[in-house]
């Protein structure tokens, strides 16, 4: 179905759902178990391990190399999503309450430090010629992470961000680790490194892609479907490609309120950024990003099937 990921990702999606399944730390403390433990067991995507994945499929023909590099970046998503539902303030992720909602802020804070110890402690057993570049690049990814959601929370309280500033936020707060998980499953086999900036401009191109998809689908997607809660960027005043281009247009065209946060309830914003014709202009980014990462996979012989897959669920996901 169009929208969605299909049964040939499950095999991938299961082998990293057992991996954290069997990673059980801190049995003997059940406020840092407890958590942790719900928190792998929520229907994640999975999709930076499933890039990783299938990157050392496509160089090497089999992914088992790849596996605690593919766990390990997980994990780290797993940490800063959350950390960011704590910054959000949101009640909802995969379908099921927030870490910070269920138990409460302290217990959230704590359980995404242990993770991201977890990651690194997974990510140490590879088994590579490559691992201190992987051990750089994974270092590099949660420090550019944090950089990104310090600006991301910097820009609720301005209305002068660009789609320029936008840009550089998003590179950092989401493109980075989509880049790093090609980046890992290539480095998790012995091939010499020549591919590696390649590979991090199209996980690049294709990280922008997903958070534009993230930001249209803040707005448009239906709930449930997705799992988090819908107009927490309009609530929150997030400068998002939704957001920037409405401004725009607004500033231009007097028969759109002016001020998008100002409206006094969700539904009027989105009707708002509806008839502005913003979600196609960013639907339209989408595809020209993609294009993009399709160039590039043509060019290093990046032909895994699931690749084509995977980008075309990128446009058209629902959730
Ligand atoms: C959400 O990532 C955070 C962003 C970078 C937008 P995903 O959409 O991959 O979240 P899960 O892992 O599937 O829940
Ligand atoms: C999050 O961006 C990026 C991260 C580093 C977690 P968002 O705040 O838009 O992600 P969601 O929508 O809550 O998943
Ligand atoms: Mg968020
Ligand atoms: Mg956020
Ligand atoms: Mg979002």
């Amino acid at each position: 179905m169009a929208g969605s990921l299909t049964d040939i990702v499950h095999p991938y999606q299961e082998r990293i759902e057992r991996e954290l399944h069997i990673l059980t730390p801190f049995t003997d403390i059940t406020t840092l178990h407890d958590p942790i433990a719900y928190f792998f067991t929520l229907p994640g995507k999975r999709i930076r391990p499933l890039i990783t994945l299938i990157t050392a499929e496509n160089f090497y023909h089999r992914y088992e190399a790849a596996v605690p590099a593919a766990v390990a970046i997980e994990v780290l998503h797993d940490f800063t999503l959350v950390h960011d539902d704590i910054m959000d303030e949101d009640q909802f992720r995969r379908g099921h309450a927030t870490v910070h909602t269920k138990w409460d802020v302290g217990t959230a804070i704590l359980s995404g430090d242990a993770m991201v110890a977890l990651a690194y402690q997974k990510l140490l057993t590879t088994k590579s010629p490559h691992l201190i570049t992987m051990i750089e690049s994974f270092t590099d990814g949660m420090y550019v992470v944090c950089a990104g959601q310090a600006r991301d929370k910097a820009f609720e309280t301005r209305d002068d961000v660009t789609v320029n500033d936008y840009l550089a936020m998003i590179s950092q707060k989401t493109a980075r680790l989509i880049a790093l998980a090609f980046e890992l499953g290539y480095l998790s086999g012995a091939d010499d490194t020549d591919l590696l900036a390649d590979l991090k401009v199209m996980g690049e191109h294709i990280g922008l892609a997903f958070q534009v998809k993230d930001d249209i689908l803040d707005f448009a997607a239906d709930e449930k479907t997705l799992g988090k809660d819908i107009g927490s960027d309009w609530r929150r005043k997030k400068k998002t490609y939704i957001t920037i281009g409405y401004r725009q247009k607004a500033a231009v065209d007097p028969q759109f309120p002016q001020d998008l946060f100002a409206l006094p309830e969700f539904n009027l914003a989105k009707a708002a950024v509806e008839q502005a014709g913003i979600l196609q202009e960013a639907q339209n980014f989408i595809e020209e990003r993609l294009q993009k990462a399709q160039a590039i996979a043509a060019a290093i012989n990046f032909t895994h099937p699931i690749f084509n897959h995977l980008l075309q669920f990128l446009a058209e996901r629902k959730y």
